[in-house]
């Protein structure tokens, strides 16, 4: 028999829902809320209230979309945390009452997992290689920035992190020094197209081992800009996109000296990015020069699954489901969850 698994996220500011199918995608609908942008960042109590508004019509459409009925749904995957209290609880809440009405089982779900576990949806329409066990993948979003050791499906072990900023944090302060709306990363993405990356350069970092940090790099690039406004007061302006191109450079090149001497001391050439983060151009093209470089095996997910996505939570919740790892109706989120 099929198990058709039901995912909903809302761990931060996207109310997500998604039906998969013994591995494969039927749908994935996301509700993004625009709400925020006035303020720079995310407000947690407008998340909460959004993701209220957003839930019942976002699951319905993913229901319909998906061409199933509910009555076919093996079991509800929801995301437990890490991300803000009042939004998981949206979710979690729904989740519980979902399953409750139609008899069927839950499955919690590490949103951090999730995003590794992109690499294993399956699609009708596109035929996508997936990786072997052991991998290591290169998980960087707007809240975290690590490096993991995916020995299986759901056995994952952190063998490097940041101490402070995440990557993703990172590209969204630099954006809000130089006046790019929230989140920054797309806006530097796109500027940086038609800059120069080596016009300026920032302090690097020097961190043990596989862990990271980018708070410096911030606060660097903050007097920089700071100090240049003082003697023009159109710096930012007149420099735009050669300031996007050399701090998203920056930023690229820290997060993959840590990836190639993790891939050179492990051993393990299958490679993978995932999170928000792993969006980015220059990312991009810096895992896949490197792989011919090191002759890495090497996975890139498209884009619709590199940021807060719903498939993710569903096919992460499916492995659950073969593993009969179910939750109990008295379960609650958490905003800080380690796996
Ligand atoms: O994974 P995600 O959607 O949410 C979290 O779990 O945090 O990641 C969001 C982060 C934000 O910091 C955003 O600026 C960044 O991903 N991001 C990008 C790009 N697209 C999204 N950063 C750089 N370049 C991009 N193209
Ligand atoms: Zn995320």
């Amino acid at each position: 028999m099929s198990v058709i698994i039901l995912g909903i996220e809302s761990s931060c500011d996207d109310t997500s829902a998604a039906v998969i199918k013994d591995g494969y995608l039927l749908s994935n609908i996301i509700a993004n809320q625009n709400v925020h942008k006035a303020y720079g960042g995310v407000v947690p109590e407008l998340a909460s209230r959004a993701h209220q508004q957003n839930i019942i019509p976002v699951v319905d459409q993913a229901i319909k979309t998906a061409g199933i009925k509910k009555e076919e749904i093996s079991a509800v995957a929801f995301t437990r945390g890490p991300g803000l209290l009042g939004s998981l609880l949206v979710g979690t809440s729904f989740s519980k009452s979902f399953a409750l009405a139609l008899h069927i089982p839950i499955v919690e779900v590490n949103h951090l997992q999730a995003h590794i576990l992109v690499h294993f949806i399956k699609q009708y329409q596109s035929e996508n290689r997936l990786p072997d066990f052991p991998f290591l993948c290169l998980l960087v979003s707007g809240g975290h920035t690590q490096i993991v050791m995916v020995k299986d499906y759901l056995d994952m072990e952190i063998i490097g992190q940041t101490i402070d900023d995440a990557g993703g944090e990172a590209f969204d302060k630099c954006a809000k020094v130089i006046g790019l709306p929230y989140p920054g990363g797309p806006g530097i993405d796109q500027n940086a197209q038609s800059g120069n990356k080596f016009a300026f350069t920032f302090s690097k970092p020097r961190i043990k081992d596989y862990d990271y940090s980018f708070s410096g790099l911030k606060t660097s690039f903050l007097y920089f800009i700071r100090d240049h406004i003082k003697e023009n007061q159109y710096f930012i302006k007149e420099n735009m996109n050669d300031l996007c191109a050399s701090i998203q450079h920056s930023i690229v090149e820290i997060l993959m000296q840590k990836l190639i001497l993790a891939s050179k001391t492990t051993g393990i050439k299958n490679i993978a990015i995932a999170g928000g983060v792993s969006a980015n151009s220059g990312l991009r093209s810096a895992v896949l020069d490197a792989s011919e470089k090191y002759h890495w095996n090497t996975f890139i997910p498209e884009f619709k699954f590199t940021t807060d996505n719903a498939a993710m939570i569903a096919i992460t919740g499916y492995y659950k489901y073969l593993n009969k790892d179910f939750a109990s109706q008295d379960i609650a989120p958490l905003a800080r969850f380690k796996y």
